[in-house]
């Protein structure tokens, strides 16, 4: 299968046959295209000369890697020690219900990525969420859709 115009502009940036670029190589590919493909890291790893075992170890190694296309937004739930005593699991349930897609996945429709993270420095506001690096402080779960509706693209 020929790859997308755009995967070839990006490989072709990288001297071929030099494993040591991976790294880089990955990270062009992931900001362009907002995640990793397969198909993305089998045309690193054969332009690099690298076995797609190695490359895959990589893009798994690494959190900063995605494998799955990325939501609009990206919510985060802080489960850091003030915010998991102060319910961070709890919301991360509500969120569950509220998205219908819990920690580690996107929804359906494509509008959120959720992730948990540990402390973001906002103990004081505990639980907390952030939405696209926005911050949402003493976060009730009973308001967890409004606040998240008000934030972004909630149902
Ligand atoms: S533990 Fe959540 S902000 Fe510090």
């Amino acid at each position: 299968m020929p790859r997308a115009p755009e995967l070839n502009d990006i490989v072709a940036k990288y001297p071929p046959g030099k494993p040591r670029a991976l790294l880089h190589l990955l990270q062009d590919i992931q900001t362009a295209q907002g995640y990793l493909s397969r198909e993305a890291i089998g045309a690193a790893a054969q332009h690099l000369g690298v076995t797609e075992t190695r490359a895959f170890q990589i893009a798994t190694f690494y959190k900063a890697f995605h494998l799955t296309p990325r939501g609009r937004q990206t919510l985060r739930i802080c489960t850091g020690t003030s915010c998991h005593i102060r319910g961070a699991m709890v919301l991360a349930d509500e969120v569950r219900k509220t998205l219908g897609a819990g920690p580690g996945a996107t929804t359906a429709d494509g509008a959120f990525s959720i992730e948990l993270v540990n402390c973001v420095g906002a103990c004081a506001l505990a639980p907390v969420l952030l939405v696209d690096g926005e911050m949402l402080g003493n976060v009730h779960p009973g308001t967890v859709a409004r606040r998240l509706k008000r934030a972004g693209e909630a149902p």
